[in-house]
């Protein structure tokens, strides 16, 4: 069958006004998705800033060393009772030959709240909002402890020592920083006054 090139020619117009038509659909129906997505992910598809926080905070483990812990026959447990406030007077004692360690290997009390290594002794922070904790912090000092490792978030202080790992935290998003410090200050305020690092004993 021939067909008549007239037809052929409309029928093409016809297919690709409906093309256009379809394209244009899409790019709106996209578009929605986009502005809806980015109305969920202000919270990260959580309902507030506090629980996006919250999970942020469970899945960046700061409880493994921010926490002290029970310990079990399965290993230590996160104790929820001290939830956040770093390093205690009654944590397990980094009692050890130091010297031995800092030659060659790191290690860990039980609670995993105090660190020794090469870099000395260093002790979980306190980051509930209670005075000696976060209690005073801006947000912009938060920032300058993510994403600088700046001690206390002071411009001109020391860097954080292992194992703290700033350097990764630092690559979080603006927004995603900004739901760990609102969940923080969010949390039961524990005043607990954590130990300054020591210096490696090679240094003393
Ligand atoms: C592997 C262990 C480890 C993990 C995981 C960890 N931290 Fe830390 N963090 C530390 C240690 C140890 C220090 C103390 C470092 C120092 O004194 O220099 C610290 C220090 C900090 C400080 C600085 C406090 C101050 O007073 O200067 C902040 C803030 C902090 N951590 C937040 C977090 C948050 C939030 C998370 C989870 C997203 C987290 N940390 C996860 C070990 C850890």
């Amino acid at each position: 069958m021939k067909i008549p090139i007239k037809f052929f020619a409309l029928l093409c117009a016809v297919m690709f006004l409906a093309g256009c038509e379809q394209k244009s659909k899409s790019d709106v129906s996209d578009d929605s998705e986009v502005k809806s997505y980015e109305a969920v992910s202000a919270y990260g598809e959580f309902s507030s800033q506090i629980e996006w926080g919250a999970h942020l905070v469970t899945i960046g483990d700061c409880n493994v060393c921010h926490t002290p812990k029970r310990m079990t026959n399965r290993g230590p447990v996160v104790d929820s009772t001290f939830m956040l406030s770093g390093y205690r007077p009654d944590s397990p004692p980094m009692d050890i030959d130091r010297k031995e360690i800092e030659r060659k290997m790191l290690t860990v009390t039980q609670d995993l709240t105090a660190w020794a290594g090469p870099w000395g002794v260093s002790y979980a922070a306190n980051l509930t909002p209670a005075e000696s904790g976060i209690g005073n912090w801006t947000e912009e000092q938060f920032f300058l402890a993510f994403r600088e490792g700046k001690a206390k978030g002071l411009a001109g202080s020391r860097t954080l020592l292992p194992p703290m790992p700033w350097e990764s935290f630092g690559h979080m998003t603006d927004n995603e920083i900004k739901a760990i410090f609102a969940y923080l200050k969010s949390i039961k305020p524990i005043e607990n006054v954590v130990p300054a690092p020591l210096p490696p004993v090679g240094s003393e």
